[in-house]
């Protein structure tokens, strides 16, 4: 176990619970780790550590049992306010990330596990933008993420009227991957890690940059991308060896090149 910085609170605390998987868990958990921008810094250079060290593969970020997030910290909105920008960096992470959410997923929280690859649930997670009720609105993607993943109707009630959802809704309008008993979220999570983990590193990094374009890009720009990435990647050491491993009937041996 490792925390992220010397001197500094450990706000965030790296786990390696399989040789290419990290856990990365957001640790205060007095405020129902709400999103300081200790915390927001913290784990943006913990992200882009494991997105650099040649070993990680999928990360899960989580929280504990009562909180993924609370949202951003409100005692320092009177002060400085969140740092939006840092989001740009959690944003241009290449690793699959994996939030593994229990209790509520809130404001900002929310909008962190969205900017994560993938979600696990637990059936009661709270899950919302509550930004509505101070006064304002999401401020880290949330009104676009949402609105494109769960569709217009929903997403103007839940950030209109901070309506929040249970994990079992998220799961059904497409927010999250599954929903489960909550002591199940987080083996869920580490276990869909380990499989992406399997895969060949530089397409599974290639692949969420495009997918990711669908929410950038027009369709048009969106299928050209595509195509590009395809073709380069087909030329990639790891598609000779996926290939020749198919027509040969054996397992690829990835080298992420
Ligand atoms: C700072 C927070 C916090 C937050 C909870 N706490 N959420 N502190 N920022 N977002 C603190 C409380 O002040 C309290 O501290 C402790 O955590 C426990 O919370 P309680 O309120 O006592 O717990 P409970 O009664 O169970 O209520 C839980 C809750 C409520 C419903 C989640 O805490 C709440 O409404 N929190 C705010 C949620 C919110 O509005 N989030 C969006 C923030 S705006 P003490 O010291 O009293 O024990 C946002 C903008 C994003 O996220 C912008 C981009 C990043």
């Amino acid at each position: 176990m490792s925390s992220s910085t010397g001197s500094e609170q450990a706000v965030v605390v790296t786990e390696r619970p399989h040789e290419h998987v990290a856990l990365v868990r957001l640790n205060r958990p007095k405020v129902l780790n709400a999103l300081s921008n200790a915390l927001a810094e913290q784990l943006a250079g913990t992200l882009e550590r494991l997105d650099a060290d040649g070993v990680t593969r999928a990360v899960v970020i989580a929280g504990d049992d009562r909180a993924f997030a609370a949202g951003a910290d409100i005692a320092e909105f009177a002060s400085e306010g969140p740092h939006l920008e840092v989001w740009d960096r959690i944003w241009a992470v290449g690793l699959p990330t994996i939030a593994a959410v229990r209790g509520l997923a809130l404001g900002g929280g929310l909008e962190l596990a969205m900017s994560c690859d993938m979600m696990v649930v637990a059936d009661d997670a709270r899950l919302g933008q509550p930004e509505i009720n101070l006064g304002v609105i999401p401020g880290a993607g949330g009104t676009q993420r949402l609105t494109r993943t769960v569709g217009k109707t929903l997403a103007t009630e839940m950030v209109l009227l901070g309506r929040e959802i249970s994990g079992r809704e998220a799961e059904l309008h497409g927010l999250a991957n599954r929903a489960v008993p909550a002591e199940r979220v987080l083996p869920v999570a580490l276990d869909l890690a380990k499989r992406l983990a399997k895969q060949a590193p530089h397409a599974v990094r290639t692949a969420k940059k495009i997918i990711a374009r669908a929410f950038e890009e027009s369709l048009h720009a969106g299928l050209l991308d595509e195509r590009r990435a395809f073709y380069a990647l087909l030329q990639s050491e790891d598609a000779r060896e996926g290939i020749a491993a198919f027509l040969e009937k054996r397992k690829p041996v990835w080298q992420g090149r």
